[in-house]
This record gives C-alpha cells, structure tokens and sequence, in this order.
C-alpha cells in the first residue's frame, strides 16, 4: 500500500481552485500530492495552506513557475500522474497582456510537454482545457426565450455543443489556451503521449476565488454577501452549463483511471443542457438564498463573449461512465453556505472547516 502510493500525483497549478480541490481529493484517498504552482494568483497561498493544515506532509509545494524548465523537469520527474491547471485564466486580462498570457499559457504547456516527452515512461497527462476554443458561436442561429439564450434548433438545446464543433480561436486567452489545447492532443499523436483535453465550461465550488473576470458564480455570491452591487456585461441571458466542482474532480480521476481509451482525444466537460442556468436566474437563485435581491449594474457585451455555451458531455460519459451529479440548485447552495462559513471563520468566530460539500443527487 505504501509503495504504491509513493509516486506522487503532479498538480500543476495545484494551488487554485480546481487543483486544489484535485489535491484534497487524491490526499484523502492515501495518495502523495505534489504541488508546483507560482502562487501568482493573489489568495491561493491559502489553499495550499488549508491543504498543507489537512494532510499534512502527503502534500508536497514546489513554489516555481511553469516557464521554469529546469525546476518542472525535476518535479515531472517520477510523478505517477500530471494534472496540468496552470494559466493566465482571464480574458480581460489577455487583452491588456497579450504576451504574457501567451507565455504562461502557451509556451507554459509546451514546457510541460516536453517535460513529459524526455521521460523513459511518460505518465499520463491531463490538460484542463476551455470551451473558449469553440469562439463565441455567432453563425449558431440563437432566439431569447424567457431569461435565456437558447439555439435556435431544438436538437442542439437538448444536447449541446459537441466536439464536432469546429475550432475558433478569439481573443488572446482563446488563442493560447486554443494553442495549448492542440499541442497536447499533437503530443500524443505525435510522440505518443498518454494525454486527454478536457475543454470545460464553467465550474464553480469551495475554494474558488471569483472575481468579475473570471468565475462569475463565485463572484455573484461573493458581492451579494457583500452587499455589493453585481455588475451584469450584456443583457444577462447569457447562458452556462455549470459544473460542480466535485463532480469536475469525479470527472479528472476518470480521465487518468481511463488515460488508454481517452489518450489522443478532446472533451467537452460540463454540468450539460439539464445543469444549465442564465446570468439572471443565477441572481434570482441568490436572491431566494439570502432573502432579497441584490443591487445589479448592466453594462455593455464584453469581447468574445458566447450568448450561450452548454456542453454535451456525452462522448466523455460514453468513454468512462461519468455523468454529472449536482444541480446547479444544490451546488449554488453548497458553494453560497462554505462562502458564509469563511466569512464567520475570517470574522474569528469560527475554527477553520473543511470544504462544503452536497448530498448526490
Ligand atoms: N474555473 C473554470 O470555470 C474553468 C473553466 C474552463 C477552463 N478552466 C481551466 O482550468 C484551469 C484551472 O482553473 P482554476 O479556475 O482552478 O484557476 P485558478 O486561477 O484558481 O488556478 C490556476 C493556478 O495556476 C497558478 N499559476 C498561474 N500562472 C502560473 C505560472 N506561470 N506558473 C505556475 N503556476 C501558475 C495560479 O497561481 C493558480 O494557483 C485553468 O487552466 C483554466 O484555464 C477553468
């Protein structure tokens, strides 16, 4: 038992949110984790720090960033698994810097790449990819019905977007997230890498450090619990198929357990049409958990923005048997009942908890 979990699993970008709930997930199960991550992202040092507080030394940091090819070389080096999260994650701010986002996203993932390929036994690499890549869909036919986008054909609304979907590439996060997206899938064909794409939509869940550029679950409660004003970009019937984030890890494991029969291939992973929900029914949900609405701003569509994204995750289902489990219903109340539980830990009256988490439904 102990040799075989003495490998470690590899998190790159182990300390952000979707890592570090990864990392929760392996340490629990007995496995070594390593960490590598910059910790660029302000307010992640305290994920590592609740790890670190709640298992201890199976939990390993390397501080260093991903364009460091010396230091990734010695942490790929012996890993069992790579989980590979690291990125510049905002669009807004791939528009004010371009070349650094195409450096840690881009180039980033090349490093990793090729960490990976100088190794005698490359082990399987996960890369955490974007519905980005798909552009913002503008050729798709899209009507309003209610508080919503939808498609206009009823076929595509009741599954979504899948990975017949042709490439498009916008805005500078589009492009090096798109970039690296195809490198790993070239990787694997090319030098034979046991590597997957996940291209996820949006995830939202403890530990998520939401702000207004990226994560908007996360940061609609955070202001609503604030007492801040919500600013909504466009008319806010954009519309998300939303992820869980204990469903996402569930998703991660799978996609490792199965690195042979997915290795090669690109995924589109989200809650799918039934975890769907619009920029204002995410407010009203709010509204109905904290008892009164909270103040909202409208401003104009931002660049690249997509009317609507719901994924169909039916090829991933079909390969590994995941489905997803929580409903956005569930998921907004767990995430909104771990946001109050910081708040009281933040104001001294409570001892710090672990993460939420929801009944399966
Ligand atoms: N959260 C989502 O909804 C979502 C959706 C689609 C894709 N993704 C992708 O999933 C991955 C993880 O997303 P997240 O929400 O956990 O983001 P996050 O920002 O919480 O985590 C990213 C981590 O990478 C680290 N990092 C950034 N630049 C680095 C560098 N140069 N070297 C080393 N570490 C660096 C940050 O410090 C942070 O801890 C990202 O690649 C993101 O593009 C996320």
């Amino acid at each position: 038992m102990i040799d075989m979990m003495d490998a470690p699993v590899l998190i790159i970008g182990g300390a952000g949110f979707i890592g570090s709930n990864l990392a929760a997930r392996f340490a629990a199960q007995g496995y070594r984790v390593r960490i590598y991550d910059s910790l660029s992202r302000p307010g992640v040092e305290q994920n590592l720090a609740w790890l670190q507080m709640q298992h201890g030394d199976r939990i390993e940091a390397e501080i260093a960033d991903v364009r460091d090819r010396v230091r990734l070389r010695g942490a790929v080096a012996g890993a069992r698994a790579v989980f590979h999260f690291a990125a510049q994650v905002a669009t807004t701010t791939s528009l004010l810097e371009p070349r650094h986002d195409f450096e840690v996203n881009a180039w980033g993932t090349l490093e990793v790449l090729e960490a990976l390929r100088v190794q005698a036994t490359p082990p399987p690499l996960v890369f955490a990819s974007t519905n980005k890549v798909y552009g913002s869909l503008q050729d798709v036919p899209m009507m309003i019905e209610g508080s919503r986008w939808r498609p206009t054909s009823a076929a595509l609304a009741a599954t979504g977007i899948d990975e017949r979907r042709g490439l498009a590439f916008r805005t500078p996060q589009g492009c090096s997230k798109g970039a690296a997206d195809q490198y790993v899938l070239d990787y694997a064909h090319s030098f034979g890498l046991p590597a997957t794409v996940l291209r996820m939509s949006c995830i939202y869940g403890p530990r998520q450090l939401g702000t207004e550029d990226q994560g908007w679950v996360a940061h609609f409660l955070i202001c609503a619990l604030r007492d801040q004003e919500i600013t909504i970009y466009g008319d806010g019937r954009q519309v998300r198929d939303v992820l869980f984030v204990d469903d996402l890890i569930d998703a991660l494991d799978r996609a490792w357990t199965h690195i042979d029969a997915i290795r090669g291939r690109a995924f589109n992973i989200g809650g799918g049409p039934g975890n769907s929900i619009s920029l204002v029914e995410l407010v009203d949900l709010i509204s109905l958990l904290r008892g009164s609405s909270p103040d909202i701003a409208m401003e104009g569509w931002r660049a690249g923005d997509q009317r609507y994204y719901v994924s169909d995750p039916s090829a991933f289902t079909a390969a590994t048997g995941w489905r997803p489990r929580i409903s956005p219903r569930a998921g907004v109340e767990a995430l909104y009942g771990w946001l109050l539980e910081q708040r009281r830990r933040i104001a001294g009256s409570r001892p710090l908890t672990s993460a939420a988490r929801v009944p399966r439904a």
